[in-house]
């Protein structure tokens, strides 16, 4: 019962009492461990340039441009060069892989740099140790040094360090490097000693401090936001990229895998996506392949979700399709990949895994088929691998897709005829406005319990419009996804698997906003949206519970939505209150069925102004603050404060 409570604060704002019933006496569901993942896509440079550590750019120059994010300040390409020197691509090697290499021909060891700029430049910290690797080989006359020198902004040496080459065979040169400054947007300089012709090819450079302290690693402080969503799984490795603008740019997992120095790069999907966000540098060299991110879902204790393409290009883009008698190599792939990631050692992919170092399988239960498609092209396709993966792997659970809308006809149709194939689980996207989301807390409420499970795979509220470039990481969407997430909670016999998306953007290399967390060269912060998902997910419980209002679920009454849990392993009951209005409203919990603890703790996200984000100059603006909470028989009072999430957890007796 809602009662007017505004002399009870003595503040002329009529503000309600609500007073709400959580039953503990039973359990509706359970809240499965994926209930709330991570979803990752290389876009706005998340991996090359974000989490995968490589500070070079276009480090073995199979860029369609073979000497992108390379300059050469004292040559001119028109001239002999005398003074300095040189250096061109070489194509030898025709097919897929390693492609290029570059022959450096030095006229003049005192004139001549090779400048590498990094990812909007390098993030180098001072004290840090980086590895300097290269490949390279004598060509002609007598190079017999490579020598390295970090620049700060200014052109400033902040490290140097001199490699002796020789012999006309490719080797592998690695030495390591402590720069004595921290630098945002450091660059790579490159001498030679001696005169003659080098070949050169995989520079990398890469810091000894990534995640885990694994070569070829991730960054560290964006792997540990990661890390402490505890996510219940990891999808990946998109999104659209999946699928390609064309269907020869999609994404093959096998090109992903085995040694480094093999995997050919492919430009980016993003690269020239949006007009208003052009990223022609934008390419992925590979370095973070389906290996890494099985060993990053390892890591995190994720379940590994990979999705695959369907046989269907992007339909934002050209939607090219596979002939369906010419579809078999992609379901092919698909079978290869689990054979990749569970199957033993013996086995052709099995021994691909365990060649790098994984022997033991990663447990894959998931494969995802399609990622955002729509239409009777792709149920087509869907049906042929659903078929042939349930007859090789039955234990595998194949996650379908709606199409990037969560309604309409393609919607519609998608949903009607993945329930009659008997889809198990069903991506839904929806990229809507705060409204949207708030209106929308009652979604599931109406879907069949007996029907196919739903993974809320991509969403997140746009402040303007779909992916506007004004769109903002700001409390208004946040505290709209908190809402509506109380909706995902209420429903998790339906909802099992939820993720926000996009996850991550470089400050300067975005181009799709909002993103969850926002990054530099060497600094990273959560949204106020982080820390919405991060309160769901490290409080989701084990148990679904009932949180009522006269006998109703509280679905925006007075502005107030709820979702209750219980959870076992910690003993406790967990309330999430969101409160959407401008008010503070009273809330008095009256808890029925089980006895509790006289007090507990209330971890609240609160901003009084919704335009409010959070920033590289304020990282935690809007983060977490913890309150207590007093329970007083099977009554706890609490004030809900304007604009806020807040969840209640209390330990049961
Ligand atoms: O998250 C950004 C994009 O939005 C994804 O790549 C795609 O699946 C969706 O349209």
């Amino acid at each position: 019962m809602a009662v007017l409570a505004s002399a009870l604060f003595g503040s002329p704002t009529a503000f309600s009492q609500q007073e709400l019933m959580v039953d503990m006496s039973k359990t509706i569901a359970p809240i499965q461990p994926t209930m709330y993942g991570i979803f990752f896509e290389d876009i706005n440079f998340a991996a090359d340039g974000g989490l995968y550590a490589e500070l070079i750019k276009n480090r073995s120059f199979e860029f369609t441009i073979p000497m992108m994010g390379w300059s050469q300040p004292n040559s001119d390409r028109h001239s002999y060069n005398n003074e300095s020197g040189f250096a061109m691509p070489v194509k030898y090697f025709e097919g897929e892989g390693n492609l290029n290499f570059i022959r450096v021909q030095v006229k003049n060891a005192g004139g001549y740099e090779l400048h590498n700029e990094g990812f909007r430049g390098m993030g180098i910290k001072e004290g840090n140790t980086y590895r300097f690797t290269f490949d390279a080989k004598q060509m002609e006359g007598a190079i017999s040094a490579v020598n390295a020198f970090l620049l700060d902004e200014e052109g400033n040496t902040i490290a140097e360090v001199s490699v002796p080459v020789s012999g006309s065979e490719w080797k592998n040169y690695t030495v390591e490097i402590v720069p004595n400054k921290t630098v945002m947007k450091g660059s790579l300089k490159l001498t030679f000693d001696g005169t003659g012709e080098l070949g050169l090819d995989m520079v990398s450079l890469f810091p000894t401090d990534t995640w885990n302290g694994r070569e070829n690693g991730l960054r560290k402080d964006l792997v540990q936001l990661l890390n402490d969503l505890d996510p219940g799984f990891l999808r990946f490795p998109g999104g659209c990229i999946v699928e390609g603008r064309t269907l020869a740019r999609r994404y093959q997992w096998k090109k992903t895998v085995g040694p480094v120095e093999e995997r050919p790069s492919l430009v980016n999907r993003w690269n020239t996506e949006f007009d208003h966000r052009l990223t022609p540098d934008y390419y992925q060299s590979f370095g973070l392949g389906f290996f890494e991110y099985f060993q990053l879902s390892e890591d995190m204790g994720a379940e590994p979700l990979p999705i695959l393409s369907c046989g269907i290009a992007c339909q934002f883009n050209t939607g090219e399709l596979v002939p369906m008698d010419e579809l078999e190599p992609y379901v092919q792939d698909a079978l290869d990949l689990i054979e990749f990631a569970n199957g033993s050692t013996d086995t052709p992919w099995g021994k691909v895994r365990a060649d790098m170092g994984h022997p033991e399988p990663f447990n894959m239960k998931y494969i995802g088929v399609g990622n955002e498609q729509w239409g009777p092209e792709y149920i087509e396709r869907y049906k042929v691998f659903n078929q042939a993966i349930s007859e090789k792997y039955p234990d595998i659970i194949i996650v379908s897709g709606s199409g990037p809308f969560p309604d309409g006809d393609y919607f519609e149709y998608g949903m009607k005829e993945l329930k009659e194939i008997g889809a198990e689980i069903i991506d839904e996207h929806y990229y809507r406005s705060p409204e949207w989301f708030k209106e929308n807390a009652t979604r599931y409420d109406s879907y069949d319990r007996n029907g196919p499970k739903i993974f809320a795979g991509e969403y997140a509220a746009q402040s303007v419009a779909i992916a506007s470039p004004d769109n903002k990481n700001n409390w208004d969407t946040a505290l709209a996804e908190a809402a509506f997430m109380t909706g995902l909670e209420r429903n998790a016999e339906v909802v099992q698997l939820t993720s926000y998306a996009p996850l991550m953007a470089h400050a300067e290399g975005w181009q799709w906003t909002p993103d969850m967390i926002w990054f530099n060269n060497l600094e990273s912060y959560g949204t106020p949206n982080y820390y919405v998902q991060k309160l769901y997910s490290t409080n989701k419980g084990t148990d679904l519970i009932s949180v009522t209002q006269d006998g109703k679920n509280l679905v925006g009454q007075d502005e107030l939505y709820a979702s209750a849990t219980l959870d076992s392993k910690a003993g406790e009951v967990i309330v999430k209150v969101v409160n959407t209005s401008s008010d503070a409203q009273e809330v008095s919990l009256n808890f029925k069925g089980k006895k509790l603890k006289g007090k507990g703790k209330v971890l609240v996200l609160k901003e009084e102004n919704l335009s409010q984000e959070n920033s590289f100059e304020s990282q935690k603006e809007i983060s977490p603050v913890t309150e207590e909470i007093k329970v007083k028989g099977t009554t706890a009072m609490y004030e809900a404060s304007p604009y806020s999430l807040n969840v209640i957890r209390i330990p049961i007796k």
